[in-house]
């Protein structure tokens, strides 16, 4: 099928935090790849993208920083867009999800559906702080975790042992608000019977098994074959849309229903502002549009089974044509984690790495995870900066443009082309072309750096410079044919590093745009053209040695904070509570390594009232024979446990540092006798 026009979409970020490298390299990038090609073949396409403003996190995060959620996403929404600009991501619209449009549009859009009567109203029991008084969105409710016992797990995941959990399986759960023990009230809810939309969803994802890429199609299948349940699509909440209907006073629309309709809310505000109000409806609702989501793996469900089963329910919209969801981009080995800040912050990067957007771009796209997760590395980012960037392609125009100055004054010399090269120009642009079409941009960037190679090549095997000095027409016919390749450079990476283009087509002196059919006929004989000017330069070890400090000075920072977050007040406890802890002083009479484990002492221990065996995970800071005469705290009436097949009665009271170490807890007077209560 011929589209006629293009909605392409990028995730809209949450504006809780600043943007990273793993945002651009799995979305943002991607997406304006593929826009900047269809601009360059004068297709028609609008670029939407926006912040998303709701949701639990934001809420938390205000409360956390005692300031407004509308004060957060202003923060962030601006840096946000800040970032994207300045990395030349080109959205026609950078919107926001709180913005009045979008509430209105989100906010129709539900009531439409309800008043088709497409929602299943259901009565289901949540956890509610009677004292802060109102329900319990899961992140606000912590207890232990069934799994590993860590008290501090979420209501919807235990961050130390990574289980997915819902809140009515902690264990002595506790609202994070008031500390106090919420209680489960019953509460109504509209939800999108996902289980009966699921044959029209199967057969839309099923149109497409052919088109799209294998983990998009993959992952959607395995939400199908698990069969898909009815889903919330409005929450007791205070932050958000407000649900448009009676009886739905304090709640608002979930998120993720209304965060996609903030694509469409985005395309009407963008065509109000051009004075041209109607013509978003072209853009979302004519068949010939063709609409393309651009997302990271995590938001696939969303964009694939959520958003086109709204769609197909209200039933004025287009569904998305292909949705090229990313993998995940890594960093030196390491899952990239806003909250352990392990990241590479673009308005950091922006800062120490003075106009080098398009060097991160070049290497973002080298290395994106387009079909499994990959690895971004400073030596990595180095060496491509070095290797290709420096000594292929800038190297390359710098040598056409310095020759061009120094044997033809800087004017386009008299030349015709030379017909192995148009082959290759053909070539390339065909293979480019065709790459990103089907959404494969490292190849597409690693063809066009084939043209760049190519050009060195060329200028090797004529050796213009040696050639001046015999035959001027020939060397003019060179300088002229490099010249024709650079122009072609500057399209065919113009997509990928458009600052590089831009710069490219200065030292041309080429002020209109380029379009493909023209490339040959843009340079004529006498033009004269602009000053040569570097394109890239050398990154230096120490700039990146420097940047590999940077972030082993934050995986430190982690670890302090991980150990202070354990020191975290834990919840009140009674003195009933205290009291039933049976906690002794006691003197270590034997100690010996658990054979087969790094960590485990087996110790003998004098508590006054018995000897008994215990064993303690200290083995990495203490030897047996050190600690021999020890006086020690003992949890004396902890339950008997069998730790590596032996029987350990009791637990030695240790104190951690920050950094882990580990000290034993005891009395300041030695002679104080075994047996002695501590309390
Ligand atoms: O994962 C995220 O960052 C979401 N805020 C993406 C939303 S995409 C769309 F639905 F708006
Ligand atoms: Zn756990």
């Amino acid at each position: 099928m011929t589209f006629k026009r293009h909605t392409v979409t990028a995730a809209l970020p949450y504006a809780n935090g600043p943007v990273h490298i793993g945002h651009l390299a799995g979305c943002y990038l991607p997406a304006d790849i593929y826009v900047r090609y269809l601009r360059q073949k004068k297709e028609d396409v609008i670029f939407i993208c926006g912040s998303d403003e709701h949701g639990v996190p934001i809420t938390i995060k205000a409360k956390k920083e005692g300031i407004t959620p509308q004060q957060v996403v202003d923060k962030y929404h601006k840096m946000m867009g800040d970032a994207f600009r300045e990395f030349g991501i080109s959205f026609d619209i950078y919107s926001r999800t709180s913005s009045k449009t979008h509430h209105q549009t989100a906010s129709d859009f539900f009531k439409t559906l309800y008043d088709k009567k497409v929602f299943d109203e259901i009565i289901t029991e949540q956890y509610f702080d009677e004292k802060a008084n109102q329900f319990l969105a899961d992140r606000y409710i912590v207890g232990t975790c069934p799994k590993c016992g860590n008290p501090d797990a979420y209501g919807d995941q235990c961050e130390k042992c990574g289980s997915t959990l819902s809140p009515n399986e902690l264990i002595e759960p506790r609202s994070t608000l008031s500390g106090e023990k919420p209680v489960l009230r019953k509460t109504k809810n509209w939800f999108l019977p996902l289980d009966k939309i699921q044959p029209k969803i199967e057969a839309y994802i099923e149109s497409h098994k052919n088109d799209w890429k294998p983990n998009v199609y993959g992952q959607c299948k395995s939400w199908l074959n698990q069969g898909l349940q009815p889903r919330a699509m409005t929450r007791d909440l205070d932050w958000g849309v407000k649900v448009p209907i009676e009886g739905a006073e304090g709640k608002v629309l979930y998120v993720w229903f209304d965060a996609p309709i903030g694509y469409i809310s985005a395309t009407k505000e963008y065509f109000e502002q051009k004075g041209e109000a109607a013509k978003w409806e072209q853009y979302w609702k004519n068949k010939e549009t063709r609409l393309i989501h651009f997302i990271g793996k995590d938001n696939i469900v969303f964009h694939c089974i959520i958003f086109p089963a709204m769609l197909m329910e209200h039933g004025d919209f287009i569904w998305a044509d292909n949705v090229p969801a990313n993998e995940f981009l890594n960093l030196e080995g390491d899952k990239i984690s806003t909250s352990r800040n392990w990241a590479v912050w673009l308005h950091e990067y922006l800062q120490e790495f003075h106009d080098k957007q398009d060097e991160l771009r070049f290497v973002l796209t080298s290395i994106a995870p387009e079909t499994k997760d990959s690895d971004f590395s400073w030596k990595d980012y180095q060496a491509r900066v070095n290797n290709e960037l420096v000594a292929i392609l800038g190297n390359f125009v710098n040598r056409v443009m310095v020759l061009s100055h120094k044997y033809f004054k800087g004017k386009i010399p008299q030349g015709k082309l030379d017909t192995a090269l148009l082959e290759k120009f053909e070539k390339t642009h065909q293979l480019v072309s065709q790459s990103i079409e089907h959404f494969q941009f490292r190849e597409a960037l690693f063809e066009a750096m084939n043209l760049a190679r190519a050009g060195n090549l060329y200028l090797q095997e004529n050796e213009p410079w040696k050639l001046i000095n015999t035959d001027k027409e020939k060397t003019s016919e060179v300088i002229y044919n490099s010249l024709v390749l650079t122009l072609h450079l500057a399209y065919l990476f113009e997509p990928f590093m458009p600052f590089t283009s831009e710069r490219i087509l200065k030292m041309l002196n080429i002020k209109e745009p380029l379009v493909l059919k023209n490339l040959n006929h843009t340079l004529s004989a006498g033009h004269q053209l602009g000053e040569a000017i570097l394109l890239f330069s050398k990154v230096e070890d120490d700039v990146i040695q420097a940047q590999i400090n940077k972030l082993q000075a934050s995986k430190k920072v982690e670890n302090t904070t991980i150990n202070s977050e354990n020191t975290a007040l834990k919840a009140d406890i009674t003195y009933d509570d205290f009291i039933k802890m049976d906690i002794r002083i006691g003197t270590i009479l034997e100690a010996e390594r658990v054979p087969k484990t790094d960590k485990l002492l087996k110790l003998l221990i004098d508590t006054g009232i018995d000897k008994r065996t215990v064993v303690s995970g200290i083995a990495e800071y203490y030897k047996p024979e050190e600690i021999i005469g020890q006086k020690v705290s003992i949890l004396a009436n902890l339950a008997p446990r069998k730790i590596k097949g032996i029987e350990s009665k009791g637990m030695i009271l240790m104190a951690e540092n920050a950094d882990g170490t580990l000290s034993f807890v005891a009395p300041t007077n030695t002679e104080i006798n075994n047996g002695s209560v501590v309390r």
